[in-house]
């Protein structure tokens, strides 16, 4: 059997903790618009796009717009996300994610980030771990969100690999699944109760080495 040929990573809650931000963001819109946002409706928005997100969140407030006015909440919300993901620094990337991704690579394993946020790349770029990516498939390059595996395949296609020779690293359960999807393992960071469709969870990338992998995928 062939061993792993490459790794790719969610961005959001996997390599950088950017949450916090979405969450002001969101809760200042909602606010504005007269009603709360709390973190535990935020946790639902993990893994989901931005226009997905504010669907919810208008459900939640029990109110209706038209898509022009979608638009301009939207863009709202992202002009301010960005303004606080232009201060992020390396400081800001989770524990064992940079460490890891060096050590793939040293192994001669290819790394993609798959990532439904069309802010991947500025925020790569903030905390300086972009080079560490063979290939970085975002939220602007894919027309189906998680759980479909779109995201995921695209990213081995651009490898050049196999998707059953993947693994993939996601915090969110849309993203486990559309891992699953697409015939890959997966590895779940954060709870198991959560993920407990993942292979594997474990609390951050600090618990994971390549001997470790390479077991994970070898099991059946
Ligand atoms: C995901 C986040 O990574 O990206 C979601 O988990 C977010 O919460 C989504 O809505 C889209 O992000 P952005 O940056 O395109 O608004
Ligand atoms: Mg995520």
């Amino acid at each position: 059997m062939q061993g792993i040929a490459a790794c790719i990573f969610d961005l959001d809650g996997v390599i950088v903790d950017t949450a916090v931000y979405h969450f002001k963001a969101w809760k200042r819109l909602a606010n504005e618009l007269g009603f709360s946002f709390t973190e535990a409706q935020n946790e639902k928005l993990k893994g989901i796009s931005r226009v997905q997100s504010l669907e919810l969140i208008l459900g939640w407030g029990g109110m209706e717009k038209s898509p022009a006015e979608q638009h301009e909440l939207a863009t709202r919300k992202n002009d301010w996300y960005v303004d606080m993901v232009h201060h992020m620094t390396p400081d800001e990337i989770l524990p064992g994610a940079k460490e890891l991704l060096e050590s793939l690579r040293a192994a001669g394993i290819k790394t993609a980030l798959g990532s439904a946020s069309k802010n991947a790349g500025v925020i790569l770029e903030k905390v300086g771990i972009l080079p560490l990516f063979d290939v970085v498939i975002d939220g602007n390059m894919v027309s189906a969100s998680k759980p479909d595996p779109e995201v995921f395949l695209k990213g081995a296609e651009a490898l050049g690999v196999s998707p059953a020779s993947c693994i993939v690293f996601e915090d969110a359960i849309a993203g486990v699944q559309a891992a699953k999807a697409g015939g890959m393992k997966v590895v779940g960071i954060g709870e198991k109760k959560v993920l407990h469709e993942a292979d594997l969870v474990v609390e951050n990338l600090q618990e994971i080495d390549i001997r470790i992998l390479t077991n994970l995928y070898n099991a059946k």
